[in-house]
């Protein structure tokens, strides 16, 4: 018996969803996709071992270069522990997202941040909601993991919408040289950024991107 539980804000163009745990013990989204060009259901979940080819290949598509996939083949071994999600439609997987632990040094919130790093979509699939599903869905996932915070470097007009905040204005510097309004940073929990403060380090795994 599913254990349903209330569908939070979704991208613009669901019509409707809801999660539930399936029979398996993952979480899952089901949303209608109602948006152009075509009608499609799509389902969120937690990748399985036999999704790990179709993970390289959307990352290798989405980013038109092999190194964010790769980059998820080295954190999958060395980053625990870590969030990897999957949107798929008719068995096919058409957009990934993933989160692992960051370290902040000068603060003493040891195993509470994660990066949120890589997510991609299928090019044929961008634009239609899938990337707003596996976000809400991803920081969900880190929510229940027991982690509070979550940060990502990324488009800055893209992540506020789901409630990332300016990383410098909360406290938080990133190790990499970028435009202080690209790295950000979302609370997990109200009031979960109140003491954490310092540098951003991500996995090592990360240098070689
Ligand atoms: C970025 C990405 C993950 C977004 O996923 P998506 O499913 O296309 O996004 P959604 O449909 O949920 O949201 C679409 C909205 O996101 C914004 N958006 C999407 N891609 C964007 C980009 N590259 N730059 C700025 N905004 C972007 C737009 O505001 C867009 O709204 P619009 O449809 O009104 O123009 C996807 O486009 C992708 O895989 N891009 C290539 C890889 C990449 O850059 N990954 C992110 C860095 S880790």
């Amino acid at each position: 018996m599913p254990h349903n539980k209330p569908m939070h804000p979704t991208a613009e163009g669901l019509s409707v969803g809801h999660s539930r745990l399936s029979a398996a013990g993952d979480w899952e989204l089901l949303a209608l996709h109602v948006g152009s060009p075509v009608n499609c259901m799509i389902t969120v979940r937690q990748e399985r071992l036999e999704d790990i080819d179709a993970v390289r290949h959307v990352n290798e598509q989405a980013f038109g270069r092999p190194q964010e996939a790769a980059l998820v083949d080295l954190l999958r071994v060395q980053a625990q522990p870590f969030v990897s999600l999957v949107a798929v439609e008719d068995e096919q997987v058409v957009g990934h997202i993933f989160f692992s632990p960051v370290k902040i040094e000068g603060s003493n919130c040891v195993g509470r941040a994660m990066g949120l790093a890589p997510m991609g979509i299928l090019p044929n699939y961008q634009r239609r909601g899938i990337g707003s599903l596996l976000v809400r869905e991803g920081l969900l996932a880190c929510q229940r993991t027991g982690f509070d915070v979550v940060v990502v470097l990324g488009h800055p007009d893209y992540y506020p919408r789901f409630g990332f905040m300016v990383a410098s204005e909360e406290g938080l510097r990133c190790e990499y040289e970028v435009p202080d309004e690209a790295f950000m940073v979302a609370e997990l929990r109200p009031g979960a950024l109140s003491g954490i403060e310092g540098l951003v380090k991500y996995d090592e795994a990360f240098r070689a991107v």
